[in-house]
């Protein structure tokens, strides 16, 4: 079976696009009680930003700290009834901020119309009905969120997506304007999760002419802005890096991610590491799956001099390497990708627990 991928709907690229969300929303305005749930990162609050937020009277606003952890099912669900029980069905949800802004919009969206609790519903095609209008205003670019069909929630019993068409933004806007002020440390790490994704799409059996095309030239994109002769925090670059990051997740939808998210989740679930920053954490050290993307990588981490701590895992006790290895050995999707449909003949979860005491 080939995937059947839904794409978003609509499309805004360019500088100051941000101001077209009033007039775009406007026309949804009418659905259901006729108000707009925001849920905004709690970095925008007394920020300039806020003020541009084209938040009606009637509308709900949330901010919301992403920085202590990545999205739970615990809160999708108190964000849901909350919303229900004070002002009923929104008719719509506007997320803008990161990855997880993004995550967290689109899971609120179909647990509005999905009963019971986001857990039940961890997996794919899971979802029952489809969920309400959402749109996304990225904010930090390179998680791929803004264009993925799934929305990343960390359970009690597992770190796994809501994953069905209906999790695809209706609507995004792409203003490269929104990601000028991202802090240096985590313009690298995010973008390296798209330069990543990219890499891991190529090196594996679901590599494909279409997640190909789209790998290439995200990969060239990532280039130019983390190690060619114009790279850096400029503004052409952060043009560039909108693009790179839906391209590196259209390639990714059509392909498969690999050993680097497989670990990656492992350390997220266990110790609630952040997705990116994980990423980076863990594809320092994997040079024996992806020889010459770990040594650009490490030519890109020593040009920008980012921070990436080295023997951490001397500080995890047994029981969270092996956590953490369980984790990673139950994401078959990506193993079978990066090494093959006998991927249980070539690598143990003994070995897994070996990669992440490499970190
Ligand atoms: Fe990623």
């Amino acid at each position: 079976m080939h995937k059947n991928f839904k794409g978003i709907e609509k499309t805004v690229f360019g500088r100051g696009s941000f101001d077209q969300l009033d007039s775009i929303l406007s026309e949804k305005r009418s659905d259901n009680n006729k108000f707009m749930l925001f849920v905004v990162d709690y970095y925008f609050k007394g920020k300039p930003l806020e003020k541009r937020i084209p938040v009606k009277p009637e509308d709900v606003i949330m901010f919301i700290d992403v920085d202590t952890h990545e999205p739970t099912t615990e809160q999708i669900d108190n964000i849901r009834d909350s919303v229900l029980s004070s002002k009923g069905l929104p008719a719509g949800v506007v997320g803008i901020g990161g990855g997880s802004i993004m995550d967290i919009a689109k899971a609120v969206s179909l647990m509005f119309t999905n009963e019971g609790s986001s857990t039940l519903y961890q997996g794919l095609n899971l979802i029952k009905k489809p969920g309400i209008y959402h749109l996304g205003v990225p904010t930090i670019s390179g998680t791929g969120a803004e264009v993925s069909m799934t929305a990343v929630l960390t359970g009690p019993e597992k770190k796994l997506g809501l994953k069905c068409e209906w999790t695809v933004f209706n609507q995004v806007v792409l203003d490269p304007e929104l990601i000028a002020s991202v802090p240096r440390n985590w313009w690298f790490y995010t973008g390296m999760d798209t330069y990543i994704h990219c890499i891991e799409s190529e090196n594996g059996i679901y590599n494909n002419a279409y997640s190909h095309a789209y790998a290439e030239q995200s990969l060239k994109l990532c280039r130019e802005i983390y190690s060619g002769e114009n790279s850096g925090q400029t503004p052409e670059n952060d043009d560039k890096l909108m693009v790179a990051s839906l391209m590196g997740g259209l390639s990714l939808t059509y392909s498969e991610v690999g050993v680097c998210h497989a670990l990656s989740y492992g350390l997220s679930k266990i110790l609630g590491m952040r997705h990116c920053y994980a990423n980076c954490v863990a594809f320092n050290h994997l040079g024996d799956y992806y020889n010459d993307g770990v040594k650009e990588f490490k030519d890109m981490v020593k040009k920008h001099k980012v921070d990436l701590p080295q023997n951490l895992s001397k500080d995890w006790t047994d029981e969270q390497i092996n956590a953490m290895a369980k984790v990673t050995y139950n994401l078959p999707h990506m193993w079978n990708h990066a090494l093959g449909t006998d991927w249980k003949e070539k690598i143990t979860l003994k070995d897994m627990e070996g990669l992440f005491r490499r970190l």
